[in-house]
């Protein structure tokens, strides 16, 4: 049976892809964030996973407003990026992992997760710059050194799901990779987050203080947010902080007590609270 050798999380915010593009990672701006990552690529390289599960939301390449499904997950052969307007440049395409993606797709559905299955699917910068910051010579390659399975959540338009049910989702992702019959390494990735706010009257609105008892509660006590409203947790994270519902779904998916093998908290990436962690089952 496959075999979830650890969980990431880390934040996604457009200016990274640019500040990669141009080769910033040492500029005094950039290197505390990029800086973070090094630890977290050793161990990539030590562990060897062949299969990444993406957890992610879309903000408007793949899905708008029109059509907006609660929770997605692809099954296509492959994914690409394009423009969504950040000026980014396009990656290699990603491989899908179908065979994970459908046996996930059952057993969510089975397991009453009513999820939009996606046979074609754009991923945006939410999913592909955490890839580049993990495999950072991979998109020049030409492929990576994983095959992906993209989870969506929505978290840009009301109403959103509680982060009770994202982290039944998530404990639900963990139980399909568990039965998925496949001697496979998974590593599962949660991107978004931590605190901002891009609009409106709270417009770069960052709550260092909640972030790191959030970071802290994912190895300690890790259904602890669950105890919080989405109210609740836009008013103490802001409008896109929200998206640490990601991180939340992501431990979830990782069964039992997490060991923190590494962690990395920097204020501001654009109007970003930027984190990163890797935790491993500690059983
Ligand atoms: C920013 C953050 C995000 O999460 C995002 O999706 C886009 C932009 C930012 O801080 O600039
Ligand atoms: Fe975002």
């Amino acid at each position: 049976m496959a075999h979830i050798v650890g969980a990431i999380t880390t934040s996604h915010v457009p200016a990274i892809g640019r500040a990669i593009a141009k080769d910033l990672q040492n500029d005094s701006y950039w290197k505390p964030f990029f800086d973070g990552f090094p630890p977290v690529r050793q161990w990539l390289s030590e562990v060897k996973p062949d299969v990444a599960v993406v957890i992610y939301n879309d903000h408007g390449l793949n899905f708008f407003l029109d059509k907006m499904p609660t929770f997605s997950v692809g099954a296509a052969p492959s994914y690409r990026n394009a423009d969504e307007g950040w000026g980014l440049a396009d990656m290699a395409p990603f491989q899908g992992n179908q065979d994970l993606s459908w046996h996930l797709i059952n057993s969510l559905v089975n397991d009453e997760f009513d999820i939009t299955t996606c046979q074609e699917m754009l991923v945006d910068h939410a999913f592909c710059l955490p890839m580049a910051l993990l495999w950072p010579d991979a998109d020049a390659r030409g492929s990576w050194p994983v095959t992906t399975v993209p989870v969506c959540l929505n978290t840009v338009q009301f109403p959103l799901p509680t982060a009770v049910r994202c982290y039944k989702l998530g404990e639900a992702i963990g139980r399909a990779v568990a039965s998925w019959d496949s001697d496979a390494r998974v590593v599962i990735i949660g991107t978004g987050g931590l605190s901002h706010q891009l609009d409106g009257q709270r417009a770069g609105f960052i709550n260092k203080q909640f972030d790191l008892q959030f970071m802290d509660s994912l190895v300690r006590d890790p259904a602890w947010p669950t105890r919080f409203s989405i109210h609740e947790l836009v008013e103490k994270v802001g409008t896109q902080g929200i998206e640490l519902l990601m991180w939340l779904t992501t431990r979830a998916a990782m069964p039992g007590p997490a060991r923190l093998l590494h962690s990395n908290y920097h204020i501001p990436i654009s109007n970003t609270a930027a984190g990163l962690m890797l935790m491993e089952p500690a059983a």
